[in-house]
């Protein structure tokens, strides 16, 4: 297993020793939130937005996180020193914690802090150079009436089951599609495609998960004049797109070389983007090393 260590209520456990009741509400309703990022050397990515997202999506469950966001980042860097090695993949899921079984959330006691740290093991450096194949599932992202893709829980079975689709055709994602049949996002990414120079992606009031990486490619495009708008497309135009392009927090900027087997280019934009993505790393990082104390 390439998990280092699981952290569960503050306690470290080794991962094969790591363990939750079976009357958890995460394991039972998939009632819980978590949180992705990763750490370039020991400084945790843009963990502020990823804390005041974790805050957003237990608000919007009714989730008591019973601590502060600073709390919080003090305990993740905690976690992440303990563990003490640089380049991790740190999740950290909240569920509702353990009671009888039934659907009142208040049923629960108190929340289960779950954090895992391991390795990166989803960056393939090859595939910034060659792209990654990626498919379009019919399968739908959550409409926002039914669960909003911004809340962002431990519901994820139409991911995985739309990520079956892309796993069939030998494919790294599957982007999935909205009520209208527009695409949405990725099971575990933001899509992008750009068209006659101008770079493009689902709106935000759309069937997505607001991705902080997404957030971010706005700041750069707008910050370097690079032409950006949200608006609905089809999987047909993504295949038609003269460029695409996946974001994650752990992923970064992935470019896609094939969409449902039809050739992409990997064109100037998408590197662009990339190189001014790294120097926001870099940037970040510099910073992080004055204004976090707490390291
Ligand atoms: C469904 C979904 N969309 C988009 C993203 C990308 O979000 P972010 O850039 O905040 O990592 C993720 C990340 O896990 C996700 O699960």
């Amino acid at each position: 297993m390439s998990v280092d260590i699981v952290a569960i209520n503050g306690e470290f456990f080794l991962p094969q020793d790591a363990k939750i009741s079976v009357f958890d509400r995460g394991f039972l309703f998939g009632d819980a939130v978590y949180e992705v990022t990763r750490s370039y050397g020991h400084v945790l990515f843009q963990l502020e937005r990823h804390v005041d997202r974790l805050f957003r999506s237990a608000q919007a469950i009714d989730l008591d996180l019973k601590m502060t966001p600073r709390q919080v980042i003090e305990e993740l860097y905690r976690i992440h020193k303990k563990v003490g090695k640089a380049d991790r993949y740190v999740r950290w899921q909240v569920t509702r914690g353990e009671g009888e079984i039934g659907m009142s959330m208040h049923l629960a006691k108190s929340a289960n802090w779950i954090v895992y740290v391991k390795d990166i093991d989803t960056i393939n450096p090859e595939i910034n150079k060659t792209g990654t194949a990626i498919v379009t599932s019919q399968r739908l992202r959550n409409p926002k009436q039914a669960l909003d893709p911004n809340i962002k829980s431990g519901n994820y079975l139409n991911n995985v089951l739309a990520f079956k689709d892309a796993t069939q055709s030998k494919a790294t994602e599957a982007v999935m599609v909205d009520g209208k049949g527009f695409c949405t996002e990725g099971t575990t990414s933001n899509i992008f495609r750009v068209k006659n120079g101008v770079l493009q992606t689902p709106p935000h009031k759309s069937d997505i998960l607001v991705g902080i990486t997404r957030t971010l490619i706005f700041e750069i495009a707008n910050k370097n004049k690079m032409p950006i708008e949200e608006t609905y497309f089809t999987p047909q135009e993504l295949e038609d797109s003269d460029e695409a392009f996946l974001s994650g927090s752990v992923r970064e900027i992935t470019p896609v070389s094939k969409v449902n087997g039809k050739t992409i280019s990997i064109g100037p934009i998408v590197s662009k983007l990339r190189d001014l993505y790294a120097i926001g790393i870099k940037d970040y990082c510099e910073k992080a090393k004055t204004d976090h104390p707490w390291k």
